[in-house]
């Protein structure tokens, strides 16, 4: 058996070893672990009693995985976004930081008891966090991937029952507008959407690729659902409404194109947190 330890001792061996693996954030990563094994928050980690024998050798197998470039988010079983702390593993894509900036964008637009509408939902990230921030607005969450939808059931009832409705379906299905109606009780006051965009056989990090590939790919330049995404919010939406959608970096050009085909209005690009193209903002056709 593993012997126990001091959170310092371990901290340090973990992160040597994150390194050595090529981990982005090897001390932070090693940090989450030892919180997570120790259930303690991460701040208080200086703090911490030693580990057991038990909890070291349970440290030791999440940082061989994590070394093995696992995500973090599917060891410790939750991703943090926007004060939320979402249930995630594999199956389901793990909410990113820069996705924030777009939720926060569309959070200043809701107006109280707004309605709105998450197309793509994954784990709910977006939904649940802009239904539970703003007053009295509930949202309908759609997405259409079996595993993603476990995750998404899970999340809204633990964090945003009462607000937030599920709809299993593809966000191009002719039947959504009326579905989405109906329990919305009329239009979308605001629309996002972080949709599959990564163009058909690009690298990505280990992480990333364990994602799901439907959460990912989108075509060969990756626009493919973008393009046919302008259509169905100008049918679910007020006119004029705010919306919000994440794109590739290399894909603003194309997102505004396929947006003023499709009417929208007042376009505008968004940077992301590295500073890369990341969400195009407009409003629905008038
Ligand atoms: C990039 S993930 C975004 C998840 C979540 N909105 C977030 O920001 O963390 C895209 C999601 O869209 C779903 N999806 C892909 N194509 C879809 C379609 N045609 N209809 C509904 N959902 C779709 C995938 O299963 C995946 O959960």
């Amino acid at each position: 058996m593993t012997a126990g330890g001091r959170p310092t001792r371990l901290l340090a061996d973990a992160a040597a070893r994150l390194a050595d693996a090529d981990v982005p954030s090897p001390r932070v990563d090693a940090e989450l672990l030892l919180a997570y094994v120790l259930g303690v928050h991460r701040g208080r980690l200086a703090a911490a009693d030693d580990a057991t024998a038990e909890q070291a050798a349970e440290y030791a197998a999440l940082v061989d995985r994590r070394s093995a470039r696992e995500p973090l988010q599917h060891l410790t079983g939750r991703a943090p976004f926007g004060g939320l702390e979402l249930r995630v593993g594999p199956g389901v894509f793990v909410p990113r930081p820069e996705t924030e900036l777009l939720a926060e964008w569309a959070r200043r637009r809701t107006p109280d008891g707004g309605r709105i509408v998450d197309l793509c939902a994954g784990s709910g990230a977006l939904a649940i966090q802009l239904a539970t921030t703003v007053s009295g607005a509930t949202a309908v969450a759609v997405e259409r991937g079996q595993e993603a939808l476990k995750y998404l059931h899970a999340n809204v009832s633990e964090l945003g029952a009462g607000r937030v409705q599920v709809i299993a379906a593809d966000v191009t299905e002719p039947g959504l507008p009326a579905r989405i109606a109906d329990l919305l009780g009329g239009r979308a006051d605001v629309v996002v959407c972080n949709p599959p965009y990564v163009p058909d056989g690009a690298a990505l990090a280990p992480e990333a690729a364990a994602d799901p590939v439907e959460a990912l790919f989108s075509g060969p330049d990756g626009l493919d659902l973008i393009r046919e995404i302008g259509p169905v919010i100008a049918a679910i939406a007020v006119p004029g409404a705010p919306v919000a959608v994440e794109h590739d970096d290399a894909n603003a050009d194309g997102v505004m194109t396929a947006l003023t085909a499709a009417g929208f209005t007042g376009l505008r690009r968004h940077l992301d947190l590295a500073g890369r193209p990341r969400f195009v903002t407009g409003n629905t056709p008038r």
